[in-house]
């Protein structure tokens, strides 16, 4: 058996925003209109404010119009909705993302609420959601590291998923969930597997596509992997690396890599592989915003 092909999210990911930048170029030129994208953080967790800061440089990089409000983290829930309701009013932003998690003193459901369904990009807004939900996908601004996910699966499976079974380890509403309901709605047989699945890695055996989404370091490990699977790694977590000198850390994902090579056909890599694709699929979902304001 051959050694799984490396998925190169980064690569594709780099495809998606040049695309991106093109059709924000043309929207300037035909419309005058430059899409608009504002992110806000709340608090100081540090890899919140790494994603916060790369997904406001690429809008950047895509020509967007780009703003970044970072809250302090005893920001209050009103606050922090004061600043939500401003952004749905003003007419130069087309993508509203508000950071997750939150402190444990806004509650999250209700901000995400608050967001117009016209300028979430992130896809959580409960229409959105049920867009998704009742195979209106289309229609919806789907989340953007499923959304990357997807992408990333066709381009090694082709388009039609029916007769695939699917096992998606996690069911967070980010990733798991909408990841399950992706891959329905492409035909696949989906299983929803987590923390407390009884049997969790002769579940994941069953898998042709196995998407990890649960943020536990390489707790998926090889001989948990089917032959030939097509394995799709979402987690990103940061571990000592001593052997890179004392107090170093390094990225690792949900899934032990090295033993996956040789029982995956592909698999993304961590850092590389699905990471990139979000902050991509971010672009896209506010550029097509944009289109939809009235470029
Ligand atoms: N936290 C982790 N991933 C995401 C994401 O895609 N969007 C938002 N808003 N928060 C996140």
């Amino acid at each position: 058996m051959s050694e799984a092909k490396r998925i190169d999210g980064k690569a594709t990911a780099a495809r998606i925003v040049a695309r991106v930048k093109a059709e924000a170029e043309r929207l300037r030129a035909e419309a005058g209109m430059r899409p608009g994208l504002a992110v806000a953080i709340v608090g100081e967790d540090p890899a919140s404010q790494v994603y916060v800061a790369s997904k406001a440089r690429m809008a950047e990089e895509c020509g967007f119009r780009s703003e970044r409000h970072v809250l302090a983290a005893e920001t209050s829930e009103a606050e922090l909705l004061g600043l939500v309701e401003r952004l749905n009013a003003d007419p130069t932003i087309h993508g509203i993302l508000v950071q997750l998690p939150l402190p444990k003193h806004i509650d999250a459901g209700k901000v995400i609420r608050a967001i117009a369904v016209e300028k979430d990009v992130d896809g959580f807004h409960l229409t959105n959601v049920g867009l998704i939900g009742t195979g209106q996908a289309a229609a919806a601004f789907v989340p953007c590291t499923p959304a990357g996910a997807m992408i990333l699966i066709r381009d090694v499976i082709g388009d039609d998923l029916s007769g695939r079974r699917a096992v998606v380890v996690g069911r967070s509403n980010i990733v798991g969930k909408p990841m399950a309901q992706l891959l329905l709605a492409a035909d696949a047989t989906v299983t929803i597997a987590h923390s407390r699945t009884a049997d969790l890695a002769e579940v994941c055996r069953t898998a042709d596509i196995l998407v990890a989404a649960v943020g536990r370091p390489q707790m998926i490990r090889g001989d948990w992997i089917r032959q030939g699977a097509v394995v799709i790694d979402v987690g990103v977590n940061r571990i000592p690396a001593p052997e890179r000198g004392e107090g170093r850390t390094r990225l690792v994902g949900d899934v032990a890599y090295d033993e996956a090579l040789g029982r995956a056909s592909a698999i993304t890599p961590v850092p590389g592989g699905v990471g990139p694709m979000t902050i991509a699929m971010l672009m896209a979902n506010t550029l097509v915003s944009a289109f939809r304001a009235g470029g």
